[in-house]
């Protein structure tokens, strides 16, 4: 499993986080054997809600970094502790090397405003003011002049697809085009990170569909760090480069999309992806089986990180295996019996039992 322990380019930089709700919430992460209860103990003994138990993660620059988990799992809590709009009870949080819990007000508030801007749920917007005034806000506060943040705003409005639209209230814009100007809003003071916290949840499937393309894009243009809260799986897949599982407050489990569906963490896991179509998610990399000899000198080459449902195409035009080849050299080769066995779920059987008979 993937820890993300590493912190080389991290942004966030997350250790033994606690975050308790309750009387005396200091007291559960500092003694060993209230920290150990069960959630549903804890509130007996206790009258605390543990939101976020020890959890310790980093979100790497330039990454989509999801978290999921159920309703209650603690996924608000966590990622308002980030930028302390909630409190953490213990545990360290870093931004760019600094250390988060001793920020003074100033600088916690430039943090909010300028480095790690939230996109809320209910879009947060300034309901008498128009679209263009809503998403200059965030100039405005820092001191922008009218006309520059007029300007700036301007360019936002139209790069969010809401041209035309900048003199409207929100109040005459549908679900979607509100979340437009929350996106813009966050985007116009530019800020490192992106936050977003279910943003998407409130809308219709294509509406959603659509913002979820605009996340992309502008990830893909701009190359801007993002942590993106769901508890959409689909949601989850599509735009994360890495994937946080939370249950209870704690992590599941921490990978690529492809680690999780391919190798999941335990039952839970196992259960919450199982009707992932996973040749849409793993690569040839992993479905890949050693060259015979001659194998190594025919078929067609594919990259390692080919996803399945790609490769199927290719090998069902061409009728014989493909190689897997990266930078001049076959890693290995796919056929039909190692594609189909990846639409069956039959490779994770497969991986299950290496792994039995590697600890045996
Ligand atoms: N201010 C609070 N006081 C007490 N308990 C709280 C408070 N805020 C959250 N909780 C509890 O902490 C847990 C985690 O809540 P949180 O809002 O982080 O979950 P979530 O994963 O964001 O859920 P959802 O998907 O429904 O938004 C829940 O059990 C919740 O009831
Ligand atoms: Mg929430």
């Amino acid at each position: 499993m993937t820890t993300g322990a590493d912190d080389r380019d991290a942004v966030f930089s997350v250790r033994h986080l606690w975050k308790v709700f309750g009387p005396k919430a200091k007291r559960v992460p500092a003694d060993k054997e209230l920290a150990g209860l069960s959630a549903a103990e804890l509130t007996e003994r206790t009258g605390c809600t543990a939101a976020v138990r020890d959890v310790s993660f980093d979100v790497q620059r330039g990454e989509v970094f999801v978290v999921m988990g159920l309703s209650g799992s603690g996924k608000s809590t966590l990622v308002r502790t980030l930028t302390r709009l909630i409190e953490p009870t213990s545990g360290s949080i870093s931004f760019d090397g600094e250390d988060v819990l001793a920020l003074d007000k100033g600088k916690l508030r430039e943090l909010r405003r300028h480095r790690a801007a939230m996109v809320f749920q209910n879009f947060g917007l300034l309901p008498h003011r128009s679209v263009l005034d809503n998403v200059a806000y965030g100039l405005e506060i820092q001191g922008v002049g009218k006309a520059e943040r007029r300007a700036k705003a301007q360019e936002i409005v139209e790069k969010v697809g809401l041209a035309g639209m900048e003199h409207r209230r929100p109040t005459q814009l549908s679900g979607g085009q509100q979340q437009r100007v929350g996106l813009a809003r966050a985007l116009a003071v530019d800020p490192e990170v992106l936050l977003f916290d279910e943003p998407f949840s409130a809308l219709d499937p294509l509406i959603r569909r659509d913002m979820q393309e605009e996340v992309i894009r502008l990830h893909r243009e701009e190359g801007r760090t993002m942590v993106f809260i769901t508890h959409d799986l689909s949601e989850a897949l599509r735009l994360g480069d890495r994937i946080m599982l939370m249950r209870g407050g704690e992590i599941v489990q921490l990978g690529t999309p492809e680690e999780i569906v391919a190798n999941p963490a335990d039952e839970y896991v196992r259960d919450f992806v199982r009707d992932v179509p996973r040749e849409q998610v793993i690569s040839v990399r992993r479905a890949m089986r050693p060259a015979d000899a001659e194998e190594t000198g025919s078929g067609a080459a594919l990259a390692p990180d080919t996803l399945v449902v790609d490769a199927i195409e290719a090998v069902a035009r061409s009728g014989e295996h493909c190689r897997v080849v990266e930078g001049g050299r076959t890693l290995g080769v796919v056929d039909h019996a190692q594609l189909l066995s990846v639409v069956a779920g039959l490779d994770d059987e497969a991986d299950a039992a290496d792994k039995k008979a590697a600890t045996v």
